[in-house]
């Protein structure tokens, strides 16, 4: 074939991929600082940030250093940060009580962070399981062969008014209880806390992808018995329309920002959420997620910078208007 041939096609569509100003010119998703969300791991007491060994680059901060995080990150242009708190098995019980301590470390840590970078919003998430022994996300019946759904939601209803009070922008409940997200509107309704936000994790699957979370919290072992895991509360992967329910209810029921999880694993989840409802929508690129990623840039398999750009691209194409990520920092610094 020789330089001479020339076709006479109507279309061609490698024209606006030849220089990167053109390309630049016809992106048509971006991801900036201000879709970013960073989930934070929270420690009592004065030590040293413990390192998270699944998830390269994060670590579990005291109250004060995650103070100073959390005004960095709003300076570099990153609006929201989600807090999970971590505790020590001692301070943990059967019931989850530590969810209801007016003391709670997360609750000190939303009023240091406000008091220090209060223009940053502050999420955190309502589920019982950083608290509870046996690490399910509400309370189990007496046989432990469930969770007990209505007694946690009534649980549920007074954390999230305890957060409200402590100045949280955004309550997530992450439990997937039934009716829990109309029940925390009506609790904070009553509570008097109508500017306080609720982001539902709506289509949250039972995800292989969250066990390095589970290692940072400490929540791995979830007990109780056999017949009992989280697929009696979490959504089936398998189950678009039953995730779909899911979105509609909690949207019926008053949240004010629908969330979908994991998120590389679920983008036409994402996408179809996007085309169904008119609030927004978030995703959440999980711990498996991150440490995928980490793992095979540290074998050298994978180029780490462009794999993790390419991936918080795609769920931002896909249709999500906020990612919380585990990225959420060196996105920002580094976009190369
Ligand atoms: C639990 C909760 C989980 C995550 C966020 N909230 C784990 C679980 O359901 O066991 C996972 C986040 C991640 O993997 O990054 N309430």
């Amino acid at each position: 074939m020789s330089e001479e041939f020339k076709l006479k096609l109507t279309s061609r569509p490698r024209r606006l991929r030849s220089s990167p100003s053109r390309r630049s010119m016809v992106e048509e998703s971006r991801v900036t600082s201000a879709d970013l969300i960073a989930p934070m791991f929270v420690i009592d007491g004065g030590g040293d940030p413990e390192a998270v060994e699944s998830m390269p680059g994060v670590y579990r901060l005291n109250v004060e250093r995650l103070v100073v995080e959390c005004e960095e990150l709003f300076s570099l242009g990153i609006p929201a940060v989600a807090l999970f708190p971590c505790l020590e098995p001692s301070q943990k019980d059967y019931k989850g009580s530590g969810a209801l301590d007016p003391h709670a470390l997360v609750l000190r840590a939303v009023r240091a962070i406000k008091e220090k970078t209060p223009g940053l919003t502050v999420i955190t998430d309502i589920a019982l399981d950083p608290y509870t022994t046996h690490g399910h996300d509400g309370i189990l019946t007496d046989d432990e062969t469930d969770v007990a759904n209505d007694a946690t939601v009534e649980v549920l209803m007074k954390m999230a008014v305890l957060h409200a009070e402590a100045g949280v922008d955004f309550v997530a409940p992450s439990d997937m209880m039934d009716g829990r997200v109309g029940a925390i509107r009506a609790a904070l309704n009553e509570a008097g806390s109508t500017q306080t936000g609720i982001i539902a994790y709506s289509a949250k699957f039972a995800s292989a992808f969250y066990g390095p979370f589970r290692d940072a919290v400490g929540s791995a072992t979830a007990r109780g018995k056999p017949s009992l895991d989280k697929r009696t509360y979490q959504l089936n992967p398998a189950n678009r329309r039953e995730a779909l329910k899911e979105t509609r209810l909690d949207e019926a029921e008053g949240a004010d920002v629908l969330m979908v999880k994991p998120a590389g694993p679920c983008l036409d989840i994402i996408r179809e959420v996007r085309g169904g409802t008119e609030l927004p929508v978030a995703a959440y690129q999980v711990s498996g997620e991150y440490a995928q990623i980490h793992a095979a840039a540290e074998r050298g398999w994978l180029d780490l910078n462009a794999c993790r750009n390419e991936s918080l691209l795609a769920i931002k194409r896909a249709g999500a208007d906020m990612i919380l990520t585990y990225f959420a920092r060196v996105a920002t610094e580094k976009r190369g």
